[in-house]
């Protein structure tokens, strides 16, 4: 019987590969940098199976170009990054790897939340550059999490699991999200509130939304001057979900006082950008699903949802 074709975009845990050589012809692509989109075309144009990442546009145009792909199987959360119209139209199944980094996604929003409040990276650069010169009763003031007010905007998986983890430090929490969670009202205490009172009355403001055309820019300048100035924003859901340009002109201005990013617009955020220059900004390189298990767990979500697409049954982590 003919092998299947698989495409792989990126060097991903070996054991998951391996998994795919026992059924099928593979090919990776081994460069750090991901394809461009022409080279992505070439690799899938003979493939039944594409196992991608979020880094990969696949658009209508990429599927001209596969007349056999039965299946494309996302190592992500987010699919945004597929036209799930086109595959739609094609009846090509499309999987994801939900679930599976919630704990890791979550646990790194807590740290970037207290990185931002409590100005570990300036408290770092200090004591690095030699400035420490004694103990100070106003160093390097941050800001306490008991007592405060925290914006959750999306209660689904990943922003369930930072309300769980945040109510332990002594916080009261809101939320914005289309679906009322009365099961995370009622454990954690938790309040649904319109997305302007969030903004207005939130000491942090957390997104855990996926991209859609309903969020793109879900944070612009009206959204940032309702927040309070002393205010927190963290955004560890996808770069889009803020206006970039909006966010610089806030921190520069102190309209409000910092934000921490794990996503940005765009992505990756050019090494000139401005807002790298300012000390009331953190940003780190997209990594809030990167524990070592859990991205071996998403390959192997991965492999699973292919497998499944290759043999044409459901998925076990199905999009559509
Ligand atoms: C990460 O951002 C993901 O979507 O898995």
């Amino acid at each position: 019987m003919e092998k299947h074709r698989i495409a792989v975009t990126r060097t991903i845990a070996q054991p998951a590969i391996e998994r795919l050589h026992n059924v099928g012809k593979i090919t990776i692509w081994t460069e750090r940098q991901p394809p461009a989109h022409i080279q992505l075309m070439q690799m899938v144009k003979d493939c039944d199976g594409l196992l991608c990442l979020l880094t990969d546009c696949i658009d209508a145009h990429l599927l001209e170009s596969a007349p056999r792909l039965s299946v494309i199987s996302t190592m992500s959360v987010g699919y945004e990054h597929i036209d799930l119209e086109a595959c739609r139209r094609r009846g090509i199944q499309v999987g994801h790897t939900p679930g599976v980094l919630t704990d890791s996604t979550a646990d790194f929003t807590m740290a970037m939340i207290l990185s931002v409040a409590r100005r570990i990276p300036q408290a770092v650069e200090y004591a690095r550059s030699g400035l420490w010169s004694t103990w100070d009763p106003g160093l390097l003031l941050g800001h306490d999490l008991l007592g405060m007010t925290i914006g959750i905007v999306g209660m689904g998986r990943i922003g369930e699991a930072v309300a769980e983890r945040i109510t332990a430090f002594g916080t009261n929490l809101v939320y914005h999200d289309r679906i009322q969670r009365t099961d995370v009202e009622n454990k954690l205490n938790a309040k649904i509130v319109a997305f302007d009172d969030l903004l207005t009355q939130a000491d942090i403001v957390t997104l855990h939304v996926p991209l859609t055309d309903q969020t793109h820019h879900l944070i612009s300048y009206p959204q940032l001057k309702m927040m309070k100035p002393s205010a927190l924003l963290i955004n560890t859901s996808r770069g889009k979900v803020v206006d970039t340009e909006a966010l610089l002109h806030a921190l520069q201005n102190r309209e409000i006082d910092a934000a921490g990013l794990d996503v940005t617009d765009p992505e990756p955020l050019p090494a000139n950008h401005p807002l790298y220059e300012l000390p009331n900004c953190l940003i780190t390189p997209h990594i809030a699903s990167a524990g070592a298990a859990t991205r071996t767990k998403m390959a192997h979500m991965a492999v699973d949802n292919l497998l499944a697409g290759l043999k044409g049954v459901p998925l076990p982590y199905p999009v559509i």
